[in-house]
């Protein structure tokens, strides 16, 4: 299966993207997590990635597909792939359909996450994530057993430069101008399920997998 998890910054693609790469045995692909990573490792890319993200803009689009391309090219892509944060144009959806066609393959499903702004602003500004395996907290919602360290791994947990309150705003912008469009793009080929994003984090994960599950049946 290949899904696509779609939502605003701060909608729950990540946290949600954990729990069903679980589920259903698919890779998961976080495209915000790699430029992180290239980041951390000082590496060109890396680099060229944080003038963007520091200021809540999108990567360009030749930068972020080739990343993704060859991400997906890996032998733990062929059983499937949940997206994260992936595509965020209409030119990188666009792109996404051509690669997958060349190997035979086509997206399955695409998720889209609604929440509303006033909630995303709560979430993205409580938001704590782990420096190792990047698992998301929220200071209120879901904190951590142990202050500051991820119940997972132990990691230490540290507070994304991108989640201060002027650069969230832009980067909610960014989304209703740039990633909105994806909504019709993919309601159009009938592939598109919307999921309510408020209520408990396990809720949102049962709400998502029987969308996924009925969306799956209605097409055999
Ligand atoms: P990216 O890392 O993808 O960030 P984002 O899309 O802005 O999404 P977030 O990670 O902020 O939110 P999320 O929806 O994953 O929510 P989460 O589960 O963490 O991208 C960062 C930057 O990288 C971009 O701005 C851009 O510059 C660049 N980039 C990345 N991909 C790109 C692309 N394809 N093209 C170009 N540029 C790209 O949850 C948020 C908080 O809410 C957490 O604290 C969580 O604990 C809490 N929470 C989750 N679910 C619930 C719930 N049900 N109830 C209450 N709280 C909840």
């Amino acid at each position: 299966m290949y899904i696509i998890l779609l939502g605003a910054p701060g909608a729950g693609k990540g946290t949600q993207a954990v729990e069903v790469a679980r589920e259903l045995k698919l890779a998961h692909i976080a495209t915000g997590d790699m430029f992180r990573e290239a980041q951390k490792q000082g590496t060109a890319l890396g680099l060229k990635a944080r003038e963007y993200m520091e200021k809540g803009k999108l990567v360009p689009d030749e930068i972020t597909v080739a990343m993704l391309l060859e991400r997906i090219s890996k032998p733990d892509c062929r059983q499937g792939v949940i997206f994260d944060g992936f595509p965020r144009t209409l030119a990188q959806a666009e792109a996404l359909d051509k690669a997958l066609e060349k190997q035979g393959k086509a997206i399955d499903e695409v998720v889209y996450i609604k929440v509303a702004d006033e909630e995303l602003m709560k979430r993205l500004s409580g938001r704590w994530i782990c420096r190792q395996c990047q698992s998301p907290y929220h200071k209120i919602t879901s904190p951590p057993k142990v202050e500051g360290k991820c119940d997972r791994c132990g990691g230490e947990l540290y507070q994304r430069d991108d989640d201060k309150p002027a650069t969230i705003s832009e980067r909610l912008k960014v989304f209703f101008a740039q990633t909105a469009p994806l909504i019709d793009y993919y309601t159009r080929t009938g592939k598109l399920v919307e999921v309510n994003g408020v209520g408990s984090v396990d809720n949102v994960r049962k709400g998502t997998l029987t969308a996924l599950r009925r969306e799956a049946a209605g097409r055999k």
